[in-house]
């Protein structure tokens, strides 16, 4: 099978990326921020505190995600239930911050993720994937901007839907998320030691589109 794995930091734009690639090349492409996405969400519905280790292992064995792929998109089923669209609140997103630091999370979503890469060729995002999660992908890239940038890139996203946002706000909460994601013990987000680091600051979408493409094109 053909795996890619994409990392890097919140807002460097892996998804779209991802999801580009992916359809330029008519493979799989798999978010796997959203599994820690759909356990956040179940952790605040419990009224469970987050970043208490213990209490976030307890809730685990109720939990049960999957994905189901429809027309390419992927949809994540938390027991049953389609949360996609809910799980991309600014609650959820720095409750599965807090939620993916704890190993028995990381433990628990491991088998899913190797499952799906070993059946699909695919592009799959996140934090781990070419460090933990596919140590042996055929193309492993890190995707990286700078916070300002992301930053940005989110304030513009938002206004093409009609969402008035502030910046600085949006910087804070990238920074804060950068920070909670490289600093925690488990699955520190960095870049494998054999990945090809494509900061995109000053790129175009087309351009490190193109760049990977072409990555996978020498390949196939
Ligand atoms: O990519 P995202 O913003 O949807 O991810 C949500 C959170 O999940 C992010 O703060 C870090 C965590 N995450 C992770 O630890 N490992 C992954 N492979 C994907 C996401």
């Amino acid at each position: 099978m053909l795996n890619v794995a994409i990392d890097g930091p919140a807002g460097a734009g892996k998804s779209t990326v991802a999801r580009e690639v992916a359809a330029r090349h008519g493979i799989l492409y798999l978010d796997t921020g959203a599994l820690y996405r759909a356990i956040g969400l179940f952790a605040l519905e419990k009224g469970a505190d987050t970043r208490d280790e213990a209490a976030i292992e307890a809730l685990l064995p109720e939990i049960e995600v999957s994905l189901r792929f429809e027309e390419g998109e992927q949809h994540v089923l938390l027991c049953g239930r389609d949360v996609s669209d809910e799980i991309r609140t600014p609650d959820v997103s720095m409750a599965a911050s807090d939620v993916s630091a704890i190993p028995a999370v990381r433990e628990f979503l491991l088998a899913l993720q190797r499952d799906i890469a070993s059946e699909n060729d695919c592009v799959m995002d996140g934090r781990d994937i070419g460090t933990v999660i596919l140590p042996d992908a055929d193309i492993k890239i890190f995707l990286t901007a700078s916070a300002e940038e992301r930053a940005r890139r989110r304030v513009a996203q938002l206004a093409e839907k009609g969402i008035e946002a502030d910046y600085s706000a949006i910087v804070e909460d990238i920074k804060r998320r950068d920070e909670n994601d490289s600093t925690r013990e488990i699955s520190p987000l960095k870049p494998a030691p054999d990945a090809v680091v494509v900061d995109s600051t000053d790129m175009t979408f087309e351009q490190v589109v193109s760049y990977i493409s072409g990555m996978i094109g020498e390949l196939v």
